[in-house]
This record gives structure tokens, C-alpha cells and sequence, in this order.
């Protein structure tokens, strides 16, 4: 799905550059080619960003699953799955 209507970004790329170990998303932003412009859209790829990383320390992302609260990705696509 889009994330940055303005750039064109999608979630898979944004979730591609924090893999390479990126976890800010303005710092993704330039790393993709183009910085944030009207910046509506820089707390939601901070959230996938933060998500990666969570899936990087398990013990961290399973006792949020276990607390039952929702991945932040799923704060936007109100469970809805995309492909991608
Ligand atoms: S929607 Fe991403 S900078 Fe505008």
C-alpha cells in the first residue's frame, strides 16, 4: 500500500530501507531518493520502521502480541491485509 502519496512510497519499500538498518523515516526517505514533503505521512512510515526493528528483538514483538496490543501497522490498515 501507498504511504507517501507525495513521493510514491510504498510500505514494502519503506519497510526494505529500515531492514538495511534505517530507523528514521526521514533518513529512509532520502536513502529511497527523495525527502519528506508535506510530511502527513512520516509518522506512519516511522511506525513500519519501528515494526521492523521490533521483528528484529522477538522476545520484545511477542510480549506485545501476548498483551494483546496491535502491530502498528495494523493501526492503519484496520485489518485489512495489503498486498503488496
Ligand atoms: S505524503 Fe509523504 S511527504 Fe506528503
Amino acid at each position: 500500500m501507498y504511504v507517501c502519496l507525495c513521493n510514491g512510497y510504498r510500505d514494502s519499500e519503506i519497510s526494505e530501507v529500515a531492514r538495511s538498518g534505517v530507523r528514521c523515516a526521514r533518513r529512509a526517505y532520502f536513502e529511497m531518493g527523495s525527502g519528506p514533503r508535506c510530511g502527513q505521512c512520516l509518522e506512519m512510515a516511522q511506525d513500519i520502521i519501528d515494526e521492523v526493528h521490533e521483528e528484529k528483538t522477538p522476545l520484545r514483538h511477542a510480549q506485545s502480541m501476548e498483551a494483546g496490543q496491535p502491530t502498528p501497522r495494523a493501526k492503519y490498515n484496520h485489518g485489512v491485509s495489503s498486498q503488496t
